[in-house]
């Protein structure tokens, strides 16, 4: 069915000790995720990423619907030597649920 950005937001409460979202977002143990959809990966200024992250966003990678499915799915596979310390999120409609909150509640 339809995702269900309100069913997202409680999910998010996995990621929100390391990440913040909307207006006024700072970075943290991981990067804000404002304005994420269309970022390239590995971008924002005054975070300090991994270089495999760098080297993904260098190569192409920036984060839309899929390539965030991908990524929360399982961060070591899209992005082998993330430093991120989250091991994935294994249902797809969970996911598909968070991302619709993410783009919510993400301005830009
Ligand atoms: C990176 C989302 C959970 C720490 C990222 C990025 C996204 C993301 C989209 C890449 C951003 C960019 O390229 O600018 C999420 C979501 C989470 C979650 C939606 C919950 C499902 C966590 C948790 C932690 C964390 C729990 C800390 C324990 C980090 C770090 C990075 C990162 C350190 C940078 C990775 C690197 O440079 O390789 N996250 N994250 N995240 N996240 Fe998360």
């Amino acid at each position: 069915g339809e995702a269900d950005a309100a069913r997202g937001e409680t999910l998010y409460k996995a990621c929100k000790t390391c990440h913040q979202i909307g207006d006024g977002a700072r970075n943290g143990v991981g990067p804000h995720l404002d304005a994420l959809f269309g970022r390239v990966a590995g971008s924002l200024d005054g975070f300090k990423y991994s270089s495999a992250m760098k080297a993904k966003g260098a190569a192409g990678l920036a984060w839309d619907e899929a390539t965030l499915d991908a990524y929360l799915a399982k961060p070591q596979a899209l992005v082998p030597g993330t430093r991120m310390s989250f091991r994935g999120m294994q249902a797809e409609h969970d996911r598909a649920d968070l991302i619709a909150y993410l783009k919510a509640a993400s301005a830009g």
